[in-house]
Formats: C-alpha cells, sequence, structure tokens
C-alpha cells in the first residue's frame, strides 16, 4: 500500500479553520492529524473536546487524534464518540498501556501508541500486535515546526524489523519536522504515515506541499 499523509491541523491559521480545512478535503491528503495537548504531559495547552464536533463536520477525511496528554484512559470514548477515527496515546502517559489499547478498540477506533524521541521501540515488542499504528515522536512533542531528531531513521528501521519479524501489520507514523526534506529516506526506512504541519500549512500552496509529499516513490528494500 502507498504511504499516507496527515497534515496536522495545529499549523494551521485557526482564525480561518473552516477554510483551511476544507483546503485539506480538496487535497489528496488521507488522514486529518489533531494534536490535542494539556499542558501538563507537554509544556503547551492546544484545544480538547470542545473543538472536534467542528472539526468533524468540516473534515472529510479521517481524523488522527494524538492525545498528548497524561490519563488519556479518562478521554478516550469521549473522543472516540466524537468521531476520532485514529487514537494515539503516549507510552510515556499510560501505567496500563494494554489496558489502554483495548479500551481504544473497544470505542471502536483504531489505536496507536506514541512514543517520545527518548523511548526505545524495543519497549512494544510484547504488544505490537495489538496496535495498529506507533507514532514515532521525530520531535520533542509540544510544539509544532521544530526541527526533525535525524536519529529517528534508526528508530523507524529498528520498529519496520520488529514488525516485520512477526508478520504484523501494524503501520509506523512520523511526527514532527516532516518535509520534503527528509520524507524520501523516513518512506525508504520503513514509514507508512507521514504527519506533516508547517510544511503543509505554511507552503505557499498547501495542497501542491501534500501532493509532492504523497507522489514520493517509495524503493522499499524487503
Ligand atoms: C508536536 C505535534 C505534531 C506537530 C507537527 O507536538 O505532535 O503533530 O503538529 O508539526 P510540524 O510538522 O510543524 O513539526
Ligand atoms: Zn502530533
Amino acid at each position: 500500500m502507498s504511504h499516507l499523509v496527515a497534515p496536522s491541523l495545529l499549523a494551521a491559521d485557526f482564525g480561518h479553520l473552516d477554510r483551511d480545512i476544507s483546503m485539506i478535503n480538496n487535497s489528496r491528503a488521507d488522514w486529518l492529524h489533531i494534536d490535542v495537548m494539556d499542558g501538563s504531559f507537554v509544556p503547551n495547552i492546544s484545544f480538547g473536546q470542545v473543538l472536534l464536533p467542528f472539526i468533524k463536520k468540516a473534515s472529510t477525511k479521517p481524523l488522527d487524534v494524538h492525545l498528548m496528554i497524561h490519563h488519556p484512559e479518562k478521554y478516550v470514548e469521549q473522543f472516540a464518540d466524537l468521531g476520532a477515527d485514529v487514537i494515539s496515546v503516549h507510552y510515556e502517559a499510560c501505567d496500563h498501556l494494554h489496558r489502554v489499547i483495548q479500551q481504544i478498540r473497544n470505542a471502536g477506533a483504531k489505536t496507536g501508541v506514541a512514543l517520545n524521541p527518548h523511548t526505545s521501540v524495543d519497549l512494544l515488542e510484547d504488544i505490537i500486535e495489538d496496535i495498529d499504528l506507533v507514532v514515532i515522536m521525530s520531535v520533542n512533542p509540544g510544539f509544532g515546526g521544530q526541527k526533525f531528531i535525524h536519529n529517528t531513521l534508526t528508530k523507524v528501521r529498528r520498529l519496520k524489523k520488529m514488525i516485520t519479524d512477526v508478520n504484523a501489520s501494524t503501520q509506523i507514523e512520523i511526527d514532527g519536522g516532516v518535509s520534503m526534506v527528509n520524507a524520501e529516506e523516513l518512506l525508504k526506512a520503513g514509514a507508512d504515515v507521514l504527519v506533516a504541519g508547517s510544511s503543509v500549512f505554511k507552503a505557499d500552496d498547501p495542497v501542491a506541499m501534500v501532493e509532492r509529499l504523497k507522489s514520493i516513490e517509495q524503493y522499499k528494500s524487503f
């Protein structure tokens, strides 16, 4: 399957959300990435449940909700009911990750687990087959527009091997600092989903930038 592109709404113009969401509707984007931040797990507060119904109504793309919050288990059902199609929680924010994954699945959403830059992909070995998506953070979460951390490529290769070794269908998403500069290398390393905030919304022509990210050829080595 060809790779997916998920523009991150965090980089949109919040004064013109309707316009920016319809711009993404009219692009080849596959998902719309939604960054929820609590000011505790990450040093920034973005937005929460109040905005979800509006986003759901305006967007024709599946919503890929990235919960950068402590105790995500308190909110999983609520986000699923509000229209989240994918819900990713942070490994570092869950005391009982296996239970939270079941909770997301039972709520009817695809299950995602996000890893901060310092968290090893090896920690997912025993649950990899239960996860639909692993989100590898290629910046420290909390802000858009940060510089891509290069070691991410090594993590992606290791994770891809772990997934293929057990013949799982888990997808790998990369989040943070993704642009045309590193996208091809990420796809070659094994990435399946590219989140792109600033590189799409700050481009002169965001729709054309999505098209460029979608059109990159993949030369998978396995
Ligand atoms: C970072 C967020 C990212 C962010 C990506 O905490 O999880 O999704 O919006 O933005 P860019 O692509 O600008 O790094
Ligand atoms: Zn994100």
